[in-house]
């Protein structure tokens, strides 16, 4: 006991970081992969509903509690028609793919897309094409869904069978528009201008609808954060929020430098909210500008595979990363450091949700299961609804190739006044050794320990499988909490969940 690491909390319910708002704990369908086919639907698969929807992949989605999930892209969205995805199904258009390369049936598409998210309680974040196309597509696509009827779009959408508007809330603007992977790729101010006039043109519409426009697609572009000033410069009237994109790899196989990956997550959002407040200040502006963290994961385990992937077929497996045990842990801390900015991140999508880089998995006509990274993700979003609490922490810290002073102990805290519950997230980064917390939660008078949830695994590589789950969390978790002190060993290369409730 005299040897083992301690950290230190303190953790005071005034200390509020912010609201959060639900919808970070969003997500993604892209079509790409087989994340819509063979994913969310599977119309020969013994599961499939009515309308081809997997039902036990349904009840995956629900029980993450997805608030919103963006779609269609993504990269494709960048070449996408919306027209070819609605109506009959059997007048709609086969097409080459260009942003992954293969052939797009249409068989899922707008209208179809609204159905399966409501069947789990989801919100759609739609994404318009501003790669190819325009103002025109943008707002015919808007009143399409939004508009009540009487209209050429509108009155469409009726004959499709969809007699009600779907009022989708939220659009992004394109997507990417910094990299030169993307089809119609942009200069800033190439993009800040379509980005403004198109946003009008949305606004004018529906204006109830909130607009994300593109940011810088990594903090690594050399475009950065350049390119994000003076898109906002152009547009920051009429966008509501700016988007950001982030995925970590571990190529190195260097686990301590991959588990530090999301201090640079923290420092990509301290940069772009200061960029967005350089922007205010310019503007004499009243608004703050939001963030919407709208892809972030790990993802690296299918780049090499996903080069075998043959051109031009249909639902080929590509991103379908196997995640290990320490990408659950990255996962589980950035979503750490998405709580500690609860107050500018009002939005954030885990990029994907189903088979491509994602959380589910299935077989086609086949099993599905939770990938290890399902867990950290399910417990932010069932338990992390409430306020942000800053806790304020003393860890010991490690430096590792690319970061220095890296705390051992990421925490996140989420306060939920109307329950009366606090959770406490936690990750234990070090790799031998357990970390003794000691914390002062006398603020929280009369709670008591619910339970304490451990993700927990000897092998950083462990993975999950359609017939195993090696990683899966007990809620065996060592602590106490005694006049006001909560004390708790948090495992060797843990993630922690303590939920505390008053009694
Ligand atoms: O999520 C996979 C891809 O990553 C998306 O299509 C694109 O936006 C990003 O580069």
């Amino acid at each position: 006991m005299g040897n083992q690491l301690k950290a230190k909390m303190t953790l005071e319910k005034n200390n509020k970081i912010g609201k959060v708002d639900e919808r970070i704990y969003g997500s993604f369908i892209e079509h790409l992969g087989r994340a819509v086919y063979g994913g969310i639907y599977d119309p020969q698969h013994p599961l499939a509903d009515e309308q081809g929807f997997r039902e036990d992949v349904i009840d995956l989605v629900k029980e993450l509690q997805v608030p919103i999930v963006r779609y269609p892209g993504g990269n494709m969205v960048s070449a996408y028609n919306w027209e070819d995805g609605v109506g009959p199904k059997e007048d709609r258009p086969k097409r080459l793919e260009l942003a992954w390369r293969t052939i797009e049936t249409n068989e899922i598409g707008t209208n179809e897309f609204a159905d399966w998210a409501k069947k789990v309680n989801a919100d759609v974040m739609m994404a318009v094409n501003l790669g190819t196309r325009g103002i025109d597509a943008a707002r015919n696509l808007l009143e399409y869904t939004n508009h009540s009827g009487g209209t050429y779009y509108s009155d469409l959408r009726k004959s499709h069978g969809y007699e009600q508007p779907h009022n989708i809330k939220t659009w992004c603007l394109g997507n990417e528009m910094d990299g030169p992977w993307q089809v119609g790729h942009k200069t800033a101010y190439e993009y800040g201008r379509i980005a403004k006039e198109t946003a009008k043109a949305m606004k004018l519409v529906d204006p109830t609808i909130e607009l994300v426009a593109c940011g810088s697609s990594s903090s690594s572009m050399a475009t950065f954060p350049e390119y994000d000033a003076t898109v906002l410069d152009i547009a920051y009237d009429e966008a509501d929020y700016i988007s950001l994109h982030q995925y970590f790899g571990n190529k190195e196989d260097d686990p301590a430098n991959f588990l530090a990956k999301n201090m640079e997550m923290d420092h990509f959002i301290k940069s772009v909210k200061a960029t967005c407040d350089y922007i205010k200040a310019k503007h004499r502006s009243k608004k703050t500008m939001m963030l919407s963290f709208d892809e972030w994961n790990v993802w690296y385990h299918s780049h090499e595979s996903d080069k075998e992937i043959e051109a031009w077929t249909v639902a080929p497996p590509q991103l379908e990363d196997v995640y290990n045990f320490e990408d659950a842990l990255l996962v589980g801390s950035m979503l750490i450091t998405l709580l500690n900015h609860a107050d500018r991140v009002k939005m954030a999508c885990l990029a994907q949700l189903v088979n491509v880089i994602a959380p589910i998995m299935t077989e086609n006509n086949g099993r599905s299961w939770k990938q290890t990274i399902f867990y950290p993700y399910m417990h932010a979003s069932v338990f992390g609804r409430g306020v942000a609490i800053k806790p304020i922490v003393s860890s010991p810290k490690y430096d590792s190739r690319e970061y220095t002073d890296v705390p051992f102990v990421d925490s996140a805290a989420v306060y939920n006044e109307e329950t009366e519950e606090v959770t406490i997230f936690m990750v234990n980064k070090n790799l031998d050794e357990d970390i003794f917390l000691h914390a002062d939660v006398r603020s929280f008078e009369g709670y008591q320990i619910v339970e304490h949830i451990v993700l927990q695994n000897e092998d950083l590589k462990a993975t999950n499988t359609a017939k195993k789950q090696k990683v899966a969390p007990h809620s065996k978790g060592e602590s106490k909490l005694q006049d006001g002190v909560l004390e708790a060993t948090l495992k060797t290369k843990s993630w922690n969940v303590i939920r505390l409730k008053k009694i």
